[in-house]
């Protein structure tokens, strides 16, 4: 039993956490469901706000078949992580994703939790299911915040209720690479995003539009796609699941946020990492031409952290960036997981100690 549930005001007690340590291969965690013993749910009627929200059993929810979220998309996701650090559980700045969600509702016409609601809730859902954090060192429990549509529409118009849900699985590595480099191709047909769109919001609908183009990817032995920017096919946009960078000196550019590229906060952090660790980091258009001139590319997102890229394959030929991992993205990786760990100084107050 958790005293710290009991106090979180958003959620209802619950009266039984239990704490044995489930038998897992906590070496081997890939990044796939494993079900754990709590999600979070609350609701908020059209133009009303969010309460009551609780901690249930993991399991199936029941749906409307015409809610907003099956019909017409309106649903959004966020992503972050908890590592366990001695005898606590580390999150990685919470409160960037809870205004990621809001800036998303905005855009989706949807209601969303605050801040607040949102940030409690998390450490709530940590909490309840905190025997699944992986030990130090193994992995962490990656948590997935819902926003969907749940009341009922048949014309196209917002849904009249809005349920927020959390849950959470134990993962490890995104790619089946591990932190090897991946090998990504350049899509030429397909596109993520459009201006105007709703890619610089994280929507459900963004990542079924990538599902095509990924396959047929991961079919001829790629790891990943790294998608243009569909009016000049030329400029780099992001991966499928991440933000791109390029290395070149001293010099990291990645695409600037100019509506078609998801604001990540993996990204946004690496910004803040490379600056204080002297690089110049530049966000513009970065053209696809100069993959041919880095020394170094590398993705970063909260489920790939920062995966080296070996090699980007555009049009049939293939720019190689060797096999190992490259100088600065070691560098970053290194920063940026230790931070994210507590196993270095927390300087920038990134981190909240559960
Ligand atoms: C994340 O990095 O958390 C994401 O949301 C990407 C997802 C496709 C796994």
């Amino acid at each position: 039993h958790f005293p710290s549930i009991n106090a979180c005001q958003t959620a209802s007690p619950i009266s039984e956490v239990a704490v044995e340590v489930p038998d897992l291969d906590w070496d081997n965690l890939g990044f796939g469901i494993i079900p754990t013993d709590y999600m979070y749910v609350m609701k908020c009627p059209r133009g009303g706000s969010f309460s009551n929200g609780e901690l249930k059993r993991f399991g199936n929810i029941e749906l409307s078949p015409s809610a907003g979220v099956l019909n017409y998309g309106q649903g959004l996701f966020e992503g972050l992580k908890a590592y366990r650090k001695d005898g606590s559980i580390l999150l990685f700045r919470p409160e960037e994703n809870a205004l990621r969600m809001r800036m998303g509702a905005e855009r989706m016409c949807m209601q969303s939790p605050t801040v607040d609601q949102f940030v409690e809730a998390v450490k709530a859902t940590v909490l309840a299911n905190k025997r699944w954090v992986p030990p130090a060192g193994k992995g962490s429990l990656y948590i997935r915040p819902l926003l969907m549509g749940s009341g009922a529409v048949l014309g196209l118009a917002p849904a009249p209720e809005y349920t927020f849900l959390i849950y959470v699985s134990p993962v490890g590595n995104y790619f089946k690479e591990g932190i090897a480099p991946i090998n990504l191709v350049i899509e030429h047909e397909l596109h993520r995003a459009t201006p105007g769109g709703t890619g610089g919001v994280k929507t459900i609908g963004n990542y079924a539009a990538v599902l095509k183009a990924q396959s047929a990817a991961k079919a001829k032995g790629y790891s990943d796609v790294l998608y243009l920017d569909c009016v000049h096919k030329k400029y780099l946009e992001e991966v499928s699941s991440c933000n791109i960078f390029v290395v070149k000196g001293n010099v990291i550019s990645t695409p600037a946020i100019k509506g078609t590229i998801l604001p990540g906060i993996t990204r946004k952090s690496i910004i803040d990492v490379a600056r204080s660790l002297g690089f110049q980091v530049e966000e513009r258009f970065v053209a696809v031409d100069e993959l041919l001139e880095a020394d170094e590319v590398f993705c970063t997102g909260t489920a790939v952290v920062i995966s080296p890229v070996g090699s980007v394959t555009y049009l049939g030929k293939r720019i190689s960036y060797g096999d190992g991992v490259g100088v600065v993205s070691q560098q970053l990786y290194s920063v940026l997981t230790r931070l994210q760990m507590g196993l270095i100084e927390d300087k920038m107050n990134w981190t909240v100690s559960l």
